[in-house]
């Protein structure tokens, strides 16, 4: 499934939001500038932009404001995209060197508020509080979803339960916010069906970000691979291969989780074991069981172009390689 084809129906509205998208964060102060220009120039999927403008035309709300909300859910993303690296300590993004490696952790910080507090500016031009109250409620959560993630001391103990509510705040929560504020103007049960087909959606994604982490090289998805590991975090291919290990295999992971800068060897015989322990293929599953609980969210929704691309969107975000 091609990221084209579930884009089709709303092509012309996405051309529009990169503009709407440079509208929203200009600005003369020269460093800003210069991160706005480094910013822009690295596209991303604008998947969230799609989800919101897909739930828009699959829901009937048919709002003249969606271009401007689209726009908008991507800024949110990128100020935590921005914040997230920074935090990672991840030098590479959508291929492109990310704001802390290429300006400082200090100007990443301080740009991550700077496209947030637009975002919220451009939201409350719109004197409209019922996309604000989503959004603001969305990115508190993300907030607390990152700050869980860095928070959890006990590696090994970490269980499925906790990941599972890591992903729903720190991910599925703006995708479904996204579906959401697109059928705002929509009747009130396609609008619920459309958040929860969201949650869904996005902790599908997320556990696919978590697998391309383990899988596929740099030159594939833009990022660093093997990141999670290197920054200790523990992600649900690991969660379910460590039930499936010897001792001495947990013992290995346990030293990987203790060495501050672990070397890339050791990172690539963890990777190893998972693999071999099932945890990939575990991961894999999950994320096909809730893309199938997404998809079942649809079923209310009058057939159109718009609802076939929202299915559609099911299969890319777990089949996607980047
Ligand atoms: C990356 O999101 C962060 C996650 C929630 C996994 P995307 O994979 O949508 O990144 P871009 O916007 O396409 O670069
Ligand atoms: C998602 O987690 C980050 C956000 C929701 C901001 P990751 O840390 O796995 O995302 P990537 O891999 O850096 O894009
Ligand atoms: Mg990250
Ligand atoms: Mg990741």
């Amino acid at each position: 499934m091609a990221l084209a084809d579930i884009q089709r129906p709303v092509a012309s509205e996405l051309e529009r939001v990169a503009d709407e998208l440079r509208r929203i964060i200009a600005a003369d102060f020269p460093i800003i500038a210069d991160v706005n220009e480094h910013l822009l120039r690295m596209k991303g999927k604008l998947f969230r932009p799609t989800l919101l403008l897909l739930s828009d035309r699959a829901s009937g709300a048919d709002d003249a404001r969606a271009v401007t909300l689209a726009a908008v859910v991507e800024l949110i993303h990128l100020a935590t995209l921005v914040h997230d690296d920074s935090v990672d300590h991840s030098v590479l993004r959508r291929g492109m060197p990310t704001i802390n490696a290429l300006f400082s952790h200090q100007v990443a910080v301080i740009m991550g508020d700077y496209l947030y507090s637009r975002a919220i500016i451009e939201l409350v031009r719109l004197d409209d509080l019922a996309p604000l109250r989503v959004f603001a409620r969305v990115t508190n959560e993300m907030t607390v979803g990152e700050m869980r993630q860095l928070e959890a001391h006990d590696k090994l103990a970490y269980d499925e339960a906790q990941y599972d509510q890591l992903i729903r705040s720190k991910t599925a929560s703006l995708l479904s916010g996204a579906c959401e504020v697109g059928a705002l103007g929509a009747p009130v049960p396609y609008r619920e069906a459309l958040a929860r087909f969201g949650m869904r959606l996005g902790m599908a994604f997320q556990i696919t970000d978590d697998l391309l982490d383990y899988t596929e090289p740099e030159a594939v998805t833009g990022k660093p691979s093997g990141l999670d590991l290197k920054e200790h975090k523990v992600t649900l291919p690991l969660i379910a291969a460590l039930a499936e290990m010897s001792p001495a295999q947990r013992r290995l992971v346990a030293e990987l989780m203790a060495t501050p800068d672990p070397r890339d060897a050791v990172v690539a015989e963890v990777v190893r074991l998972v693999e071999t322990a099932g945890g990939l293929d575990y991961a894999r599953r999950r994320a096909l069981q809730l893309a199938q609980q997404a998809e079942a969210e649809l079923e209310i929704l009058p057939p159109s172009p718009a609802r076939d691309a929202l299915r559609d969107s099911i299969a890319y975000a777990v089949e996607r390689r980047s």
